[in-house]
């Protein structure tokens, strides 16, 4: 699903910039997707993707560390 329509970023795209890239707020999203720069009506949305996606991660790192 598109988040960002100014920049056609996906929030597949947003997942894959938290769990690959260490994005974690909008400002980095920016800096990575470019998404976030233009009209900004999708800032809400985009951070609380972000939000999901970080504690997904974290829950995941959790029980790899758990798991060795
Ligand atoms: S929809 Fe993302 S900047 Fe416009």
């Amino acid at each position: 699903m598109y988040v960002c329509i100014c920049k056609n970023v996906t929030d597949r795209q947003i997942r894959q910039a938290v769990y690959q890239q260490d994005v974690s707020n909008i400002r980095e999203l920016r800096s990575c997707l470019g998404a976030c720069d233009q009209c900004g009506k999708c800032a809400r949305d985009a951070k609380e993707i972000i939000r999901e996606a970080a504690s997904e991660r974290m829950m995941m790192e959790t029980h790899a560390a758990m798991a060795s």
